[in-house]
């Protein structure tokens, strides 16, 4: 199977990095979910994360932005850094980190509002000064947002009509990336993003994460190797709450360094 997308190929291990992982442990109650996670996850890539069912790979996801916390068992140790500031210092605020770090769930969640309401939400949320934006700074706001998306064509002419009717999934989710862009994310999220869409949707929203590419770092779950190997710079591998194997994609699926790695790409785990 070839590559769909033209990749970027680089040794460059100065490269500036998105997140790092310092012996991340992660226990929910007594269950420790995560072993030792060193990760260096480079800017401006498309990195995947793959294993089986179980592994992990929401719960690193959901280390990032910090959403794990709020059940109150969960307990970490070691570091997580973006752009090298420890997420868990006492400088840095829920808030600023939530405008750093976009996420994108398994099913499109839009709020059952507008569309143009949804694009907003984040924006005002994180911007809004008493309460008002200029008609005009929205109207620019929503289309770029739904431009970069790829669904401003689609929906210009119901942009005030409910969001959780009369859209395809695929326009959904596409939807629901678009709303994080206004706060200006440098970190995309995304937490099997394909799994509720048919074939082409995920064909649609594949091609829309990979024209983000550059503009953001994304870190996306997915358990379709074919969506992995197609469409991602780098992978990683993980099983059993530790990571096996991470390499830029083409080498982990050709040539993989590990036997764990090899058994999982040819199918022999479930
Ligand atoms: N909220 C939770 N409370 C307790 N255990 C959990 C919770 N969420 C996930 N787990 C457990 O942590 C492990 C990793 O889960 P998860 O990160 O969801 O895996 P993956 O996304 O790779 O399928 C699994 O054994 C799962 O049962
Ligand atoms: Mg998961």
């Amino acid at each position: 199977m070839m590559p769909r997308f033209q990749r970027v190929v680089s040794a460059d291990s100065s490269a500036e990095l998105a997140i790092q992982t310092r012996d991340l442990n992660l226990w929910y109650g007594t269950f420790q979910a995560l072993f030792d996670v060193n990760l260096k996850i480079r800017q401006g890539i498309i990195t995947s994360l793959i294993g089986p069912s179980g592994c992990g790979k929401s719960t690193l996801l959901r280390s990032v932005d910090r959403i794990n916390e709020r059940l109150g068992s969960v307990r970490i140790k070691g570091t997580i850094e973006l752009f090298r500031q420890d997420i868990h210092a006492p400088t840095v605020s829920l808030a600023q980190l939530r405008k750093q770090v976009g996420m994108v769930f398994q099913r499109p969640n839009p709020l059952p509002i507008s569309i143009r309401e949804n694009v907003l939400f984040g924006y005002r949320i994180h911007h809004e000064k008493g309460g008002r934006i200029a008609r005009s700074e929205a109207d620019g706001i929503v289309e770029e947002a739904l431009r970069q998306v790829l669904l401003w064509d689609q929906v210009k002419d119901r942009l005030d009509h409910k969001a959780t009717v009369g859209l395809s999934l695929e326009e959904m989710q596409k939807l629901c990336i678009a709303r994080l862009l206004p706060v200006k994310p440098l970190i995309l999220l995304m937490d099997e993003p394909c799994s509720a869409l048919d074939p082409r949707g995920t064909a649609a929203v594949e091609e829309l994460i990979w024209e983000l590419r550059g503009r953001y770092s994304i870190l996306i779950v997915t358990h379709n190797m074919a969506q992995a190997r197609r469409a991602s710079d780098e992978c990683i591998f993980m099983l059993m709450g530790r990571v096996v194997e991470h390499a830029p994609t083409d080498q982990l699926f050709v040539v993989p360094a590990h036997r764990e790695t090899a058994d999982y790409i040819e199918g022999r785990y479930g």
